[in-house]
């Protein structure tokens, strides 16, 4: 799985943790963030996990991280549009993206912030939310390919799919 916009460690060193049997990639672009990250991987000793510093933008067109990836994990990463078209390409189809949301009125919010028409157009299903009270999140399944995303560094978040 990739954590998308690792910053401190959320949720990917977590992640790697509990689950040290999964290979875990951590992508973040901020240097400061990434040296702390390798870090931690060291200390921690977690063997199967590796530290990509790059935007998700640029990474997302790698050969070796292009539609590579079973699950996106991520946490305050940018609106849902931003985080959804930086993940997409990541994912192989019928691979899920998993989003950590601010708990409130489920069904309204989901609704609102994660619309099925934006979703579709970048080739996502229809959200399913996900948790309890106070650990909410959202799931997306990948249903097919699409070349076009994501577009150049900075232009999810200045020209968004869909704002909620
Ligand atoms: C608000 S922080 C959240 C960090 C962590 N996921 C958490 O929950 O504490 C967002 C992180 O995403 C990174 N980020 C934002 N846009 C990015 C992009 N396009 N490519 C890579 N990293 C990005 C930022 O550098 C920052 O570390």
């Amino acid at each position: 799985m990739l954590d998308l916009g690792t910053g401190g460690g959320l949720p990917g060193l977590v992640l790697a943790t509990y689950r040290p049997e999964f290979d875990l990639t951590m992508l973040e672009a901020r240097q400061r963030a990434c040296r702390f990250l390798r870090e931690a991987v060291a200390t921690l000793e977690l063997t199967r996990v590796t530290v990509v510093e790059a935007r998700a933008e640029d990474a997302a067109r790698r050969p070796d991280l292009r539609e590579s990836f079973d699950a996106v994990v991520a946490r305050s990463f940018g609106p849902p549009a931003v985080t959804a078209e930086c993940a997409v390409g990541f994912l192989r189809p019928g691979g899920r993206l998993v989003v950590s949301e601010p708990p409130g009125d489920e069904e309204r919010d989901t609704a609102d912030r994660w619309p099925d028409p934006g979703l579709t157009e970048l080739g996502l299903s229809p959200p399913a939310p996900g948790g309890g009270p106070g650990a909410s999140f959202v799931l997306m399944e990948k249903t097919r390919a699409d070349d076009r995303w994501p577009r150049r560094v900075g232009v999810p978040a200045k020209r968004p799919l869909w704002t909620p």
